[in-house]
């Protein structure tokens, strides 16, 4: 006698629904934002959960196993051993080292580079068609480094890149014309950090270009207010560590967009890390953030933005300075 009664014999699942499963590699202040802003989004039907504390994951597991009765119906296993995240349709890597308040993203290099080959032969060995999407950072370099150590082909290896800096970006031009930032379409492109790349040229509020907008209606805007809404974005981090010690709520909700757009096929456009070669007059191998559409293939494609000349040299020196980090690897 079981507590249940079933009225007819359990047929297997459809052929046609799809099960779905996501692995979070590092519970730490973002693998947990990201893993909480998943569930709530009701992507998954499993999510797997790694880290090499195995109290701190049993204690998050649970956590959020205790939310069940508030929660779309998703299983949640933890485990330090690789083998639970097995048939992931998408990875995400979030171990590792974090910035102390003004260290840079770049210093963390070294540290998470030794985490990685520790992470990703068994993340890539238990998910062979799975999609990798780093988040640690540097996550620029990381990125590559994710894509020499799977073997992935590139269409399958993504950084979360600048779709958290344009997020920033967004909502401080918003804030700054008093509108939606959901009605605001801009970009940031290049380097998640400190060489990042402002695409003025490209910004929208309502399907109204703002530059041209401003210039045919003759209104006077300053190039350093611009500049500063640019700084701003590329200090943000900096504050928000300095004050709270990490970043988390927005890389969350910024890589669970992500997820959607991948798992759901949405084949939506976001400034994310990718292979770069042969796009805007990058030739090196070179992860950076270009506007791609994402998709259940992983990056369907780059849009083909319009840069000035200006944008487009400051988008090589971005690509430049994270070479100049890779090439120091010997990957
Ligand atoms: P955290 O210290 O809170 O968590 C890191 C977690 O990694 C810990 O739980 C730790 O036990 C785990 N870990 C360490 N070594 C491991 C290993 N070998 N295998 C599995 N797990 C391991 O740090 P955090 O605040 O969550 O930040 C994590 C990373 O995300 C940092 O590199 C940070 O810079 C980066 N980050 C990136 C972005 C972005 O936009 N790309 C945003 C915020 C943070
Ligand atoms: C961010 C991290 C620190 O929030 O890269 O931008």
């Amino acid at each position: 006698q079981t507590f249940f009664t079933p009225i007819h014999q359990a047929t297997p699942p459809s052929p046609t629904k799809h099960h779905t499963k996501i692995s979070v590699i590092g519970v730490g202040n973002v693998g947990m934002a990201i893993a909480q802003t998943i569930l709530t989004q009701d992507l998954v039907d499993e999510l797997a959960l790694v880290d090499s504390n195995p109290n701190k994951l049993r204690g998050e597991m649970l956590d959020l196993q205790h939310a069940a009765a508030f929660l779309p119906r998703t299983k949640i296993l933890a485990s330090v051993d690789y083998a639970v995240t097995a048939g992931s349709d998408l990875c995400i890597v979030t171990a590792g080292a974090r910035q102390i308040a003004r260290e840079s993203r770049l210093n963390l290099l070294q540290r998470n580079l030794e985490l990685f080959r520790m992470i990703i032969p068994p993340l890539a060995k238990n998910s062979p068609d799975g999609i990798l999407l780093v988040v640690s950072n540097p996550v620029d370099v990381l990125t590559f480094v994710a894509w020499k150590l799977s073997g992935f082909s590139s269409n399958r290896v993504i950084g979360s890149g600048t779709n958290l800096d344009s997020s920033r970006f967004r909502f401080l031009i918003a804030d700054h014309l008093d509108v939606n930032a959901q009605d605001v379409q801009a970009y940031i492109v290049g380097e998640h950090g400190d060489s990042s790349v402002a695409l003025w040229s490209s910004i929208s509020v309502g399907g109204v270009p703002v530059l041209s907008f401003l210039d045919k209606q003759a209104i006077k805007y300053e190039k350093e207010t611009l500049e500063n809404i640019h700084k701003a974005v590329i200090q943000g981090a900096y504050e928000v560590i300095n004050l709270k010690g990490y970043t988390s709520w927005a890389i969350g909700y910024s890589v669970a967009s992500l997820a959607r757009s991948i798992l759901r096929n949405q084949r939506k456009i976001h400034p994310v890390s990718i292979l770069a070669k042969n796009f805007y007059g990058i030739d090196g191998e070179v992860f950076l953030s270009l506007p791609a559409q994402l998709g259940r293939a992983g990056v369907l494609g780059v849009t083909n933005a319009h840069l000035t000349d200006e944008e487009m040299q400051q988008l090589r020196d971005s690509a430049k300075t994270i070479m100049e980090f890779q090439t120091q690897l010997g990957l």
